[in-house]
């Protein structure tokens, strides 16, 4: 798959459980771009999973590590970047995710994404007393600013990471070539 030149950086954003780093991983390796994973830059750093940075650092120092991973790709090209699920909850992550190139979230419906991280327990803000509920309050809080700030939407349910890749593709295509109708 050959993208012009234009497209500098691929974000990809969406809840926990989307496949952000599975399908950017496969949209890496089929465009030669690289890829980067903002959990996976804080993991590397700490030298620790995420469970262990949240209980021994907490959320609000977690926000700022992922802050900074992310100004890290600031001037990155040819990338393709899966960003953590709460990444657009910091107003000035917005402006960093917008400068950085072609938003895509890969969006699914509530009762896939449940199936999805009830399998383990990497997910520390889910570790509660009614995980379900936790996570209906956060997909209600999230989804807003998910749509708000993306480019391209795609609908991942019932997909396998090669189909939703072929669906960003072809969403990605068309965004383009709307794109420079508009400008002609
Ligand atoms: C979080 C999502 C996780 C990780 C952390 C917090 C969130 O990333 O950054 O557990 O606030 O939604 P994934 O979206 O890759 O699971």
């Amino acid at each position: 798959m050959h993208l012009p030149s234009s497209v500098r950086t691929l974000v990809l954003i969406g809840f926990m459980g989307s496949g952000k780093s599975s399908v950017g991983r496969e949209i890496a390796r089929r465009t030669g771009m690289r890829f980067v994973d903002t959990d996976a830059v804080i993991r590397e750093k700490h030298r620790k999973s995420i469970v262990q940075i949240f209980a021994s650092i907490g959320e609000e120092a977690f926000r700022e590590q992922e802050h900074l991973a992310l100004l890290e790709q600031r001037f990155a090209t040819g990338l393709v970047l899966a960003t953590g699920g709460g990444i657009v909850l910091q107003k000035r992550n917005i402006a960093v995710l917008r400068s950085l190139g072609i938003i895509i979230w890969l969006n699914a419906a509530e009762q896939i994404i449940w199936e999805r991280v009830s399998r383990n327990r990497s997910r520390p803000l889910l570790q509660t007393a009614n995980p379900r509920q936790t996570m209906r309050d956060l997909l209600t809080l999230r989804v807003p600013l998910y749509r708000s700030i993306a480019d391209i939407i795609v609908e991942t349910d019932h997909l396998s990471r090669e189909q939703v890749t072929d669906r960003v593709f072809h969403e990605l295509n068309s965004w383009l070539s709307s794109r420079r109708e508009s400008r002609c």
